[in-house]
Formats: C-alpha cells, structure tokens, sequence
C-alpha cells in the first residue's frame, strides 16, 4: 500500500476521523503502521523512553536516530517528527536548517513545531520553501517553565481569543494540520469548523478532526497515574512485568534456557558456515 502523504491527511478534514500515534522505535511502528494514519516522533520521547522531567533536553540527534527508525520501519503511515526545544524559536533561518536536517536525516513527511502567532513567520518561511508543517497549540509542552506546569488552555475569554488566533495564525502560514493539546471541548469545536485544515486533538475532545496519544500512555506502559484525558487500552506494564517475573524466577530455579534454546556443535557449525 501506497503511504499517505500529507495532503491526504489534509482532505480528510471533514471525513474519517484522522488516527494519529507516537512511536519511537521499530517494534512499536511495526504494529502501529498497521492501524494509524499518522504516526508522531514526538519530543515526548525524552520523557517516556529517556527518563527525562520535561521535554526541553531533547536534541537533534535524538530526533533524527528515532525518526529514521520509524520511517524505516512503516510504510502505510504518514510520519511526522518533531523539532525539538531550541532547534527553530531563534529565527526563522534557524528553523529552515534544523527543519531540512530532520528532514534529510529521516525521509520523514513533515516536521511538528509548538507556537502560534509568534511562529507565523518561522512557519510561512518553511512552507514556502517547500517543507511541510504541523503546528501546535493550547497546552506546549516545551513552554512548561513559562506556564508553570502542564494545565488545561482555553478557560478564560483572553485565553480562547489567543488560541484561535494562533490557530489562524497557523492556518495563514500554511500549516497542513494542527495538534491542539489541553483546551476545552467547546474551543476544540470552535477551531475545528472555524479552519479548512485538520486538527490533531490531545486532551481537546472528540470535536477534532482526530486524535493523537502517547501509546506507551495508552497502552499502560508508563504506571498507575494514568491522565485524565488518556484512556487505557491495554496493561502492558502488567504484562511486561510478569513476563520478567517468570524469567527471573526460571533462571534462578535453572528451569532456562532449556535444551531447545541452545545450540549444539553441529549447529554451531552451520551458523559459522553461514557468518564466514
Ligand atoms: O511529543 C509528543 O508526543 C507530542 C504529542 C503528545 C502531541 O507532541
């Protein structure tokens, strides 16, 4: 099958709800390719795989070794990476060569960068130059020190305003779709007729055009406090857990490996004749 492209993404606004995942590694793009229509490197990375507390020490390299493995590893699904903290809010020059190294280094689609109204030039400047653009909006992570603290957007009258003037911001300079994270569902539907292009929601409700999760937090990777905007799908941690659980006490009772999970000389031949 053909992989999506970002102008399919685009005319889905008003048809099929659009299913967008992150990934960050070959196994998990393996399975979510299948089902999603978008798959996001997300920066979230840092937080999820690396340990980190906040977005913000993520870096190119990180971005660029994660997005390649998920490109490689699809083939159906449009695969957007992230540019991470620092890499485009200087200028908008900044943006381009850090925008065309992601691009270049991964073979992804497109590249997600968090703003609005002050991001309307840096992104215009990208989409004219032909690199394809997600914004995103509300709640951002890589501003949390600013915000202080990951909250819900959009509660009052001047917050509401903001955001859909970033959203049109963003729209102007040619932004194919946006994520719009932790606003109110009446905002969320406000944006989503008030634009032509789709947006992406997290924590937004179901008024968006679709709908985007970290899916180790969906898939119940990631411990017992589960968001409120996330809903769990699976208990992989339970799973993981007993699986590791299992090993250990076979290995401590010397019930592994066992005589099938080792080689014998006339195997361990035919692998040599194979390496050399
Ligand atoms: O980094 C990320 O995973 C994201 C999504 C949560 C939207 O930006």
């Amino acid at each position: 099958m053909k992989r999506l492209t970002v102008k399919d993404i685009k005319a889905k606004k008003n048809t099929t709800p659009i299913v967008c995942l992150t990934s960050y590694s070959a196994p998990f793009t393996k399975i979510i390719d299948e089902h999603a229509d978008l798959i996001l490197v997300g920066d979230s990375v840092g937080m999820v795989l690396y340990g980190m507390e906040s977005t913000l020490g993520v870096s190119i390299d990180m971005m660029c070794n994660h997005g390649k493995c998920v490109v490689d590893s699809s083939s159906k699904s449009c695969v957007v990476v992230d540019m991470p903290f620092g890499s485009y809010q200087e200028s908008k020059e900044l943006a381009f060569k850090n925008a065309s190294e992601i691009l270049k280094r991964t073979g992804c689609a497109a590249v997600k960068i968090e703003g609005g109204t002050h991001m309307e030039e840096t992104v215009s400047f990208l989409t004219e130059r032909g690199i394809a653009v997600m914004g995103h909006i509300g709640l951002q992570p890589q501003s949390v020190n600013k915000d202080g603290g990951y909250r819900y957007h959009g509660k009052t009258l001047d917050e509401r305003e903001k955001i859909i003037e970033d959203a049109r911001a963003l729209e102007r300079a040619g932004a194919f779709a946006i994520v719009l994270e932790g606003i109110t569902m009446s905002l969320a539907n406000e944006i989503t007729l008030l634009l032509s292009i789709p947006t992406i929601g997290i924590g937004a409700s179901k008024n968006c055009d679709g709908q985007v999760l970290v899916t180790e937090d969906m898939a119940g990777l990631l411990g017992s406090q589960v968001p409120k905007f996330v809903k769990l799908y699976g208990n992989m941690a339970e799973e993981l857990e007993n699986s590791v659980k299992s090993y250990a006490s076979d290995v401590r009772l010397r019930k592994f490996p066992e005589k099938e999970n080792c080689f014998d000389i006339v195997e361990t031949v035919k692998i040599k004749e194979v390496i050399y």
